[in-house]
């Protein structure tokens, strides 16, 4: 787990997990960032290791595609998309992906996911994103 963000501790004195966590976002061609809103705002947690990759090299330019299971986050898509932003991402917005599958137990939502028109828009959804990052590799070469 990637202790709490301190500049101080960047560069020499990073910290093990963080190296772990940037080698994994440098691997990937994008990330798909699925994430709650709490009290109309980004996850602590995942607020905590965006700003660890702040000052680094890994983030600048990958493709990233936000998933939300709540037709509710409008406050923490906006943030979420801020914040990348300024991290210069490459946020394939075009179409924002949402399900809402708040306040259903698991089996309700396993049965909203085995749905063919949601299995045909999550695979829209997924193609498209890779077809950006594609597209996004393409400019970087
Ligand atoms: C402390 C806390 C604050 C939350 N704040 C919001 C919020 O501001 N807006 C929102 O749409 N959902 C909010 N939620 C709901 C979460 O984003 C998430 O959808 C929910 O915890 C998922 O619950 P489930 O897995 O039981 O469906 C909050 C949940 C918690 C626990």
């Amino acid at each position: 787990m990637l202790p709490p963000f301190n500049p101080d501790h960047e560069g020499d004195a990073a910290p093990a997990e963080l190296e772990h966590f940037a080698e994994l976002v440098t691997r990937a061609d994008g990330l798909i960032i699925a994430a709650p809103e709490y009290a109309h705002g980004i996850p602590g947690v995942l607020k905590n290791a965006l700003d660890w990759l702040v000052s680094r090299p890994e983030i600048p330019g990958k493709p990233v595609l936000l998933v939300h299971a709540s037709t509710r986050g409008l406050f923490v898509r906006e943030h979420l998309s801020e914040v990348l932003r300024t991290m210069s991402v490459r946020l394939f917005d075009t179409a924002p992906f949402e399900l809402h599958l708040i306040g259903t137990s698991p089996e309700a939502a396993n049965a909203i996911l085995d749905r063919a028109d949601v299995v045909e828009r999550i695979r829209l959804s997924i193609e498209g994103f890779a077809a950006f990052a594609v597209d996004c590799a393409d400019l970087d070469t």
